[in-house]
């Protein structure tokens, strides 16, 4: 097995999403305060910024389809200096030091580009590019924080895909009324 295949092994991709209760990522006006919560779940957890931001640096690498890129920009880059790959056919200005564009095959960026640099990679949207990357099994788990509320319409997160079974690996009910679920591929 050559270096660049191992490493490849190593590697988790970790798609993760906030998602309305029946199943949307986006409202069709692309306003974010949905997300938002105002009940209190007595019963569940709260974490620090202090924690917040120490789980945020097990993170190596963010990658993102240039719709999400886009919106972040607008809403205020959220993914800080850790380095982030932005998937796109266009050409586009830098405007990050820790950002760069990628072209072409979604296997080649995962396996050949990122796995030999970075171990946990997380998929951070938007539908677009996480549905590829459902469809070519590039995504090792799932995170999806679900919102407590009921949207209607707007970007599906989920959509045309085939049938696979995913292994449920934590469950977090946080008190702000923000359900974590956290799934694996299921050894083959
Ligand atoms: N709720 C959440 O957690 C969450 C998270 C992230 C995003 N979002 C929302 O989701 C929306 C954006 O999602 P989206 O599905 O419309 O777009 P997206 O997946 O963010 O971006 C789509 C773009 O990515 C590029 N792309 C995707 N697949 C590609 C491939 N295989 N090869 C080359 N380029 C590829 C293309 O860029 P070019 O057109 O430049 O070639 C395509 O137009 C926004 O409203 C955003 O706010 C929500």
């Amino acid at each position: 097995m050559s270096l660049s295949e191992s490493n490849a092994k190593k590697r988790t991709v970790t798609l993760h999403m906030v998602s309305s209760l029946d199943g949307f990522i986006a409202k069709k006006d692309n306003s974010v305060s949905w997300m938002d919560t105002t009940t209190v779940y007595e019963a569940g957890v709260s974490i620090s910024n202090e924690e917040v931001a120490t789980f945020l640096k097990t993170i190596d690498c963010y990658v993102l389809g240039s719709r999400t890129y886009e919106h972040a920009l607008e809403l205020g880059w959220p993914y800080g200096d850790t380095p982030a790959v932005v998937v796109t056919g266009r050409q586009w200005p830098t405007a990050r030091k820790s950002v760069e564009f990628y072209s072409g095959d979604l296997k080649t960026l995962v396996d050949g580009k990122l796995a030999p640099r970075y171990r946990n990679i997380w998929l951070v949207g938007g539908a677009m590019l996480c549905q590829r990357f459902l469809e070519l099994g590039l995504v090792d788990e799932i995170k999806l924080t679900i919102a407590p509320v009921l949207l209607g319409e707007g970007l599906r997160l989920f959509g045309g895909l085939i049938e696979k079974r995913w292994n449920l690996k934590n469950v977090v009910a946080y008190k702000n009324g923000l359900v974590e679920l956290s799934y694996s591929t299921p050894v083959a």
